[in-house]
């Protein structure tokens, strides 16, 4: 008999009941388990609750995680990539379903998400930035993406605060912004309203019984059970103990230092959408929020699980950013702060079923993570209902690193 009705319809924002057949299980036996209360973990459980299912999330602090750094673009096309043609049709696809998607969080949680549709801007300094430029317009526009080539005097006129050095840009009014903090606050509170339950502590060992992932046990010794368990603990995915080898997600972190600045009213608007640019080989982006702070970002750094602030990080990203908009250095700096973004081989994401029945992942965004938040939720929805994953997921399964890790899963 299926854990979870495969045929129960999402539910929008609707309470869901929760007497129902729990299979032959413990009635306190959850249908599933989410290991890591990130955005998304969160969006997992929020979507899978809404089908009816009962959902628990384990994290010491939900909402926490990589969203408390992340500055929040949806930058599909301007951080498009040679290779990466899978992971853009499923960062496109996600990004179309933010409006809809920040609308209904919006309406669940009764919390604003910062969601914006102010549109990017990337720059270029020197002859080298631009040549790089125009290889990524040319690579957008054989992917079909709508980016438009500025001169650095009509870059200027969109940015009055732009360094006269700007040689030129591209206009991508295409990729938005969201407040990444917002979203993981709006997310526990969503979760919470469908019903989903919280426990609140590490996670230290996942609980296999009959060949088949079956709960986890918790640094306090609680043990939860669950018929299907997800493990979407971002960087720190693969060091729970007790996952086989086969199963363990081939994720590690990269760090990323972000810095957050206030734009006093005398200045604003200080910016009017995000600017971005490569400075002598390293990504820097500026992104305005309504409420005025300023995000600069993003360091990229293999350092293992070190989120010290550096002197370096710090000094570097300011001075990228004082080329690109010189008027920086007038404002406060109100915040230094270092997440890890979950990396894995491909830089895509793990969605689905693994070698283990029963253990699923939902992990290894990269720097995706805000972006890919609302297909994620979407796709292990479905997966956890229906057992099956949706095609655009496909391409996604842990099932490219893992042999034997199968494309369904049995509910
Ligand atoms: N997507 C931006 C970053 O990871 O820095």
């Amino acid at each position: 008999m299926p854990q979870i009705p495969p045929n129960s319809p999402p539910t929008g924002t609707a309470n869901i009941p929760r007497t129902r057949d729990t299979g032959g299980r413990p009635p306190d036996t959850a249908d599933v388990l989410v290991i890591g209360g990130g955005i998304i973990g969160l969006v997992t459980a929020w979507r899978t609750a809404q089908r009816g299912a009962r959902v628990t999330v384990a994290d010491p602090e939900p909402g926490g995680g990589a969203a408390q750094v992340a500055a929040g673009m949806l930058a599909a096309v301007t951080e498009l990539h040679y290779g990466e043609e899978t992971l853009l049709a499923l960062n496109l696809a996600s990004a179309r379903r933010y409006p809809a998607f920040a609308a209904e969080l919006e309406e669940a949680s009764g919390e604003r998400v910062g969601y914006r549709a102010r549109g990017t801007l990337s720059v270029a300094l020197d002859a080298d930035d631009r040549a790089h430029l125009r290889e990524l317009h040319a690579l957008q526009r054989r992917s079909g993406l709508e980016s438009e080539w500025l001169t650095g005097r009509e870059c200027r006129r969109l940015e009055p605060m732009l360094a006269p050095g700007v040689r030129g840009g591209l206009r991508v009014d295409g990729d938005h912004q969201v407040d990444p903090r917002r979203l993981a606050s709006a997310l526990v509170t969503a979760c919470e309203r469908a019903g989903v339950e919280f426990r609140r502590g590490w996670a230290e060992r996942l609980t296999v019984a009959h060949d088949r992932a079956a709960g986890a046990r918790l640094t306090d010794g609680t043990e939860l059970s669950a018929g299907q368990v997800v493990l979407a603990g971002g960087s720190l995915s693969g060091r729970l103990d007790g996952v086989p080898d086969e199963a363990v997600p081939p994720v590690r972190p990269v760090k990323g230092q972000v810095l957050r600045l206030a734009v006093p009213r005398a200045y604003a608007p200080f910016l009017t959408r995000t600017v971005r640019a490569v400075v002598r080989g390293s990504q820097v982006y500026l992104v305005p929020r309504e409420n005025g702070e300023l995000v600069v970002g993003a360091t990229s750094e293999e350092l293992g699980w070190d989120t010290t602030v550096t002197a370096g990080g710090v000094y570097e990203l300011l001075r990228d950013a004082h080329e690109l908009l010189p008027g920086i250095t007038e404002l406060p700096l109100t915040e230094t702060r270092a997440g890890l973004r979950p990396c894995s081989p491909d830089n895509a994401p793990l969605l689905g079923p693994t070698a283990l029945p029963g253990l699923l992942l939902a992990t290894g965004h990269h720097r995706n993570g805000v972006l890919l938040t609302p297909v994620t939720g979407d796709a292990m929805a479905t997966v956890l209902t229906t057992g099956t994953l949706p095609a655009e997921a496909l391409p996604f399964t842990p099932r490219r690193f893992s042999p034997a890790a199968p494309l369904e899963q049995p509910v």
